[in-house]
């Protein structure tokens, strides 16, 4: 009996833990603070500062199965998945690391060990093959001298794919970053199977498979191409699960394993298909698989970056479910067979599904209602089409803004004798693709961030003032012995009590002084890797380094920090309760002022509920709880209910706050000491911070009661305004507004009865010209509103061949009104004779050819004006 895909990926966890390996945990599928990774896509990123030198670990071997997804971005498998046997956008990958520990000849060794020892995976030797760097002769001494493989089966690649260490063997995480050459080890499958060895022609075949990538870090790639050497030469391997799954289970594609298997049948099922030899199935399975992981991780679908991909991902495999008959509403009930088909990696799922659901099924909703929407486009774009082909352009549109299927636009054009300009189409996106990777900034070079090699510690758990001496000095982004008054700069010091902006609370102000009243006033506090850096200004005197000064925290502002901070975990731990376990945090902003919160949630918070959120934050305040900080390693943490962010590295131990029963979080912030100190929390806004998150922002504090006092003024004022208590003010005002309208409906009255008498006056005004009647006249203070009823009246007694042309002045503001009848606009446009008005009196205008408005500023240029249009349309009439 074959092992199950359970069975193998607990066997290589086992394997390398009795050669010395820890185990470490899958880390999140959202890269953290990493921004040239789109997703995490391999094993090795999770270490990748400590590759780099940057971070240190307490062991220095180290084995995982890493959830990866290969969906945009350096390595992107996407549009492969459904027509090869082998390619998916999420899969899980085997590694074992060393950092700085062994390197080659252990890697090659242990690989070997494991996938031909016969109390391991016991696959036999001779249908092994391997690859080698072209120039990387150790490798290739130790698979054949040590290892025994014959030279035959050992295959040297090079850079083929056209620059230097572009190459199969040469691995690198993206555009930056650790690399090194690698080893590859493939299988392969058998005569029966199409494909030659790799390097070869053939090598796109399925014969040869390539198991494991065993890869050599050495360097640290910079951004122009250059290749820094690694502090320390180190081994990263990475063997997709599914891959050696399929060979151990003797099936040549990766949807016949056991887990596919399962998972397959099920879909067929909830689609109601028995076409099980369906791609468009494989297509589900494996869409379906990375869109639960992505979701459980935190990505939501929208239209931008990882939430781009992710709604890609949902179209596309809700596009193949309609192609195979699915009912709507189809793809959210995979859930629970993937949960069950994952076996115990399907268990991470299970406490976010009804939120997995239910983000796909809204997301399958807004879907089908967009495919409908191109279906009409289609149709109009058919209707007018005059040749017999579609052209690419339309075709994009369709595909890239409505999720359409290109196929099914094809099936309905051939249905209709037309043809389909598909190269059009595939240079459309071409073209796409070149936007979005020149509009992807996830090719940050992070080699020339300011690196400091200092260490600080941080002191301001407990005190704001230190004695501290000064270990750096940065002015202008040098590094320098001196300061001076007037300089603006960056100081390190050996510890302090500053806390340095992260974990969304700003860094700290206040001074550093001298013993002779020199003084560096500090604006912001932040970290760089391990130095805690003080910004701002020298105010008096100089700082030399080695200096010893004392850095005083401003108190008064750190203190209210601390409130916000600690109301921001009342607050995350009262959205919980109230909303459900789904809340979970996507970022903070905490300074002095307010709090600022984002949650994944799906729905605007009524006022009611925000108000039950406000009320149980502020009954912990009055309960006064504790706030107890505790270091703990990570795993206890958790037990304790702390949620670790998904986002975020955290090392063995981690410090965790809890405030009575209430709240357990993994925090490095400064916090109250009893609940109680907060005084008082109030919520300033809800809104959206983007699809499916909401931000809530709030006071605490004096704060907050001076921010309730401004509404109390504001509300007393206009009691006095409208000279009433508190109580009637209510009433008082409906009653005011009602008021309001009957004098507005009554002067309106008078106005209409006003422009009625004025209109009467001007008829005898008209002059007329041959047939046409022409009335110019200028009315003194009137409303511009005014003037369109006078001329609307007007109208309804001249009703052809007239040209009214009325002015006012209010304000100091000329307005303009022409009117011409239907009949005339032929030769006069009202809106052309505004402009020449308008002109006139440095003014501007538009309108109908029939009514057109202007104001103007030169009341002295008016009735020059009037008086030429006035002569200027007879004119025209000869
Ligand atoms: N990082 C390498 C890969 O992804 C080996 O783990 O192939």
């Amino acid at each position: 009996m074959s092992k199950s895909t359970a069975e193998i990926r607990q066997a290589f966890l086992d394997f390398f833990q009795n050669k010395g390996h820890k185990i470490i945990n899958s880390s999140s599928l959202v890269p953290a603070h990493d921004k040239t990774l789109l997703f995490t896509n391999a094993g090795m990123n999770q270490f990748k500062n400590v590759f780099l030198g940057q971070e240190k670990r307490t062991y220095t071997r180290a084995t995982s199965v890493q959830r990866c997804v290969r969906a945009g971005g350096k390595h992107n498998d996407l549009e492969k998945v459904g027509y090869t046997s082998r390619h998916h956008t999420f899969f899980e990958m085997l590694g074992n690391f060393s950092f700085g520990d062994y390197f080659k000849k252990e890697a090659i060794s242990f690989a070997w060990e494991l996938l031909t020892s016969p109390q391991w995976f016991a696959l036999p030797k001779d249908k092994l093959w391997v690859t080698v760097y072209a120039t990387d002769d150790e490798s290739f001494n130790i698979w054949e001298k040590e290892i025994g493989i014959p030279p035959i089966r050992i295959i040297r690649i090079g850079d083929n794919k056209g620059a230097p260490y572009l190459s199969d063997n040469f691995w690198q995480m993206s555009e930056t970053g650790p690399c090194g050459p690698c080893s590859e080890i493939f299988f392969d499958h058998g005569e029966d199977v199409f494909g030659d060895p790799p390097g070869s022609l053939g090598e796109e075949g399925d014969r040869y498979i390539e198991i494991w990538n065993l890869v050599f870090m050495q360097f640290n790639r910079q951004s122009n191409g250059s290749m820094l050497p690694l502090p320390q030469p180190s081994v990263d391997t990475g063997m997709g699960l599914e891959r050696i799954t399929a060979v151990l289970q003797d099936v040549n594609s990766n949807y016949n394993i056991d887990i596919f298997k399962e998972l397959i049948q099920s879909i067929a099922q909830v689609i109601g298909t028995t076409d099980l030899k369906n791609k468009s199935l494989h297509v589900i399975a494996d869409h379906i698989r990375a869109c639960a992981f992505l979701i459980a991780d935190g990505i939501l679908p929208s239209n931008e970056n990882r939430s781009y991909v992710l709604r890609r991902l949902i179209r596309r495999a809700v596009r193949h479910g309609y192609d195979l008959g699915a009912p709507k509403n189809f793809f959210f009930k995979l859930i629970d067979p993937l949960i069950h088909a994952m076996g115990p990696v399907g268990h991470d799922l299970r406490h976010q599904k009804k939120r997995i659901e239910s983000v796909l099924k809204i997301e399958e909703e807004q879907c089908s209602k967009t495919l409908e929407k191109g279906l009409i486009i289609l149709e109009t774009e058919l209707n007018r089409l005059s040749g017999d082909t579609l052209q690419g352009d339309i075709l994009f549109r369709l595909y890239d803004t409505f999720g359409f299927p290109i196929e099914l636009i094809e099936d309905i054009c051939r249905n209709r004798g037309l043809k389909v300009d598909k190269y059009g189409f595939l240079h459309e996106m071409k073209k796409q693709r070149q936007r979005s990777r020149n509009a992807s900034n996830f090719h940050i070079d992070y080699s020339n961030q300011l690196f400091i090699n200092h260490t600080s510690e941080f002191k301001g758990y407990k005190c704001l003032t230190l004695h501290a001496i000064i270990i750096l000095i940065i002015v202008n982004g040098k590094i320098v012995d001196t300061i001076c008054a007037g300089q603006n700069g960056i100081i390190i010091l050996e510890s302090t009590p500053f806390y340095p902006e992260g974990g969304g609370q700003i860094g700290d102000s206040g001074q550093l002084k001298s013993h002779n009243n020199a003084c560096f006033t500090v604006n912001d506090t932040k970290k760089y890797n391990k130095a805690i850096s003080h910004h701002g200004t020298m105010k008096n005197g100089i700082f030399n380094k080695g200096d010893d000064i004392i850095a005083q925290v401003c108190q008064e502002k750190r203190k209210r920090i601390c409130l916000n901070h600690s109301a921001t975990h009342l607050l995350q731990a009262s959205l919980r309760l109230l909303l459900g376990k789904h809340v979970s945090q996507k970022g903070s902003f905490i300074n002095d002022k307010i709090l600022r919160f984002d949650f994944s949630h799906h729905q605007v918070i009524n006022k009611e509920d925000l108000r039950k959120i406000e009320m149980i934050v502020n009954k912990q305040i009055r309960y006064n709880l504790p706030v107890e900080v505790n270091t703990m390693e990570l795993e206890k943490a958790i037990s304790r209910g702390a949620m670790a962010l998904f986002s975020e590295t955290y090392g063995k131990y981690v410090r965790v706050l809890e405030m009575g029963g209430f709240s357990v979080e993994l925090c490095g912030g400064t916090h109250v000491e009893h609940t109680g100190n907060i005084g008082l929390f109030h919520i300033i806004s809800e809104s959206s911070a983007a699809s499916g998150i909401r931000r809530i922002e709030a006071t605490t504090g004096e704060e907050a009661l001076f921010y309730i006092y401004q509404k109390n003024d504001i509300l007393t004022e206009l009691c006095q305004l409208v000279k009433t208590n508190q109580c009637q003010i209510k009433n008082k005002v409906q009653t005011l507004i009602k008021q309001k309208n009957t004098v507005e409906k009554n002067l309106n009255k008078i106005k209409f009865q006003q422009a009625v008498q004025k209109s009467k006056l001007l008829r005898n005004k008209a002059i007329k010209i041959k047939n046409i009647q022409l009335l110019v006249d200028h009315l003194e203070y009137l409303e511009p509103e005014m003037l369109r009823l006078i001329v609307d009246h007007l109208k309804n007694y001249f009703s052809s061949s007239t040209i009214i042309i009325l002015s006012t002045v209010i304000n100091n503001k000329i307005s303009l009104i022409v009117s011409v009848s239907l009949d005339l606009t032929k030769n006069f446009k009202a809106s052309d004779l505004i402009k020449t008005l308008a002109q006139q009196v440095n003014g501007k205008g538009g309108g109908s050819q029939q009514l057109a408005q202007a104001y103007g500023l030169n009341i002295q240029a008016l009735p020059m004006a009037l008086s030429s249009i006035k002569e200027w349309i007879p004119t025209q009439l000869k």
